[in-house]
């Protein structure tokens, strides 16, 4: 069992990371809540595999559920009144717990929902996706797409636990385990060079390398709650992953590998950057079978000037001194077609 406390000023919590942690939430949920009853939110996939066995950890308590569908299209303000709509219909009341069983659309979701349900509950948090599991499910953002753009609305907000079964990863799909990846080695490249070292023999994920992971996290969101600035730095391949996400069909974490690549060879042009970093995290991708053949960024630098997301005026590229070191380089928008 590994574990890791997020220390904020306000609302800390624990994270456990354990191997059948799911046949045993309740030993840790009773800590942090006194009440009878428990809402699940959960999509229908994970729902399927792991609903019966989470209630059955939980037979102290009463148990609702909601089951949505799976995917992003469920972070949207329609499901988010109809969950609503069901947690009311099923008497949800202003101390009950809410617990997100799920990836990150779950996690997101849930935590909007128990940001704004009568102006906030409490909810645990029990990812299952390597994404949501090694990412998301810490740091507090919570939030839905709207207007066709992603993360659009939502707040931070913290879980009271954050409970993480490394096993429930052996039924993740090929392409969702790549997501995962994507991220992971992000984490190792940006802030943790023994995890980047551990990498390189292909380790199977277990609860070392979930919380060698979630340990970078900590350590910026620590620092920074409100993503104003070293939280920034989780935003490494992000830059130019997110304009080739769409336009390649890539996933997510696919774009972040590519993206990764992109903005290095951006720093090795501006001098800032060593070649042999970028080998060695070419070399990384390669390894755990993800997209490694990068673009040119060259071809994406407008298309990044006029992203909605970049704080007006500038654009805050990161980009790595070496391998687990991570620094911001803000770019003025105009400078960035000087550079084409
Ligand atoms: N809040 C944050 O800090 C943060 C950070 C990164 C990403 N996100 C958000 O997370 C979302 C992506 O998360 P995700 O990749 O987990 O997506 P997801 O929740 O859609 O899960 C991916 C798929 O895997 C399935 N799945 C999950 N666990 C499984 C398991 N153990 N076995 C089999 N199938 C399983 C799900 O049903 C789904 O179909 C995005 O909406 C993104 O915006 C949030
Ligand atoms: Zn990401």
């Amino acid at each position: 069992m590994k574990q890791l406390r997020i220390q904020l000023k306000m609302n800390s919590y624990n994270i456990f990371i354990e191997d059948d942690i799911l046949n045993h939430l309740s030993f840790y949920i009773k800590e942090v809540y006194s009440n009878k009853k428990i809402y699940i939110v959960t999509d229908d996939i994970v729902g399927k595999l792991y609903l019966e066995a989470v209630k059955k950890s939980l037979k102290e308590y009463e148990i609702e559920s909601v089951v949505i569908p799976h995917g992003e299209a469920s972070k949207s303000i329609d499901m988010y009144t109809t969950v609503i709509k069901e947690l009311l219909d099923k008497d949800i009341r202003r101390n009950e717990l809410l617990l997100a069983l799920g990836g990150g659309v779950i996690g997101d979701l849930t935590g909007f929902v128990a940001s704004t349900l009568y102006r906030g509950l409490p909810y645990v948090s029990v990812p299952t996706s390597l994404l949501s599991q090694m990412d998301s499910s810490i740091g507090g953002k919570t939030g839905i797409d709207f207007y066709e753009r992603k993360n659009i609305l939502g707040c931070f907000k913290q879980p009271k636990l954050v409970l993480i079964d490394p096993k429930v990863l052996s039924t993740l799909s090929k392409r969702e385990w790549n997501n995962g990846m994507g991220e992971l080695i992000k984490h190792a490249a940006i802030g943790n060079k023994k995890l980047f070292g551990m990498l390189k023999h292909k380790p199977d994920i277990d609860e070392e390398i979930i919380y060698q992971s979630l340990s970078v996290k900590q350590a910026v969101v620590e620092k920074d709650e409100f993503d104003t600035k070293e939280r920034m730095l989780l935003n490494f391949g992000h830059t130019f992953g997110h304009a080739i996400e769409l336009k390649l069909g890539l996933k997510h974490g696919e774009a972040v590998a590519l993206g990764m690549l992109m903005v290095l060879r951006f720093g090795i042009d501006l001098g800032l950057t060593d070649e042999v970093c970028y080998k060695e995290l070419k070399e990384i991708i390669k390894l755990y079978d993800l997209p490694y053949d990068e673009p040119n960024y060259k071809e994406y630098l407008l298309e990044i000037a006029k992203d909605k997301k970049n704080l007006a005026g500038k654009i805050q590229m990161v980009l790595l001194s070496s391998i687990g070191k991570a620094f911001l380089y803000p770019v003025e928008e105009k400078h960035l077609k000087e550079l084409i």
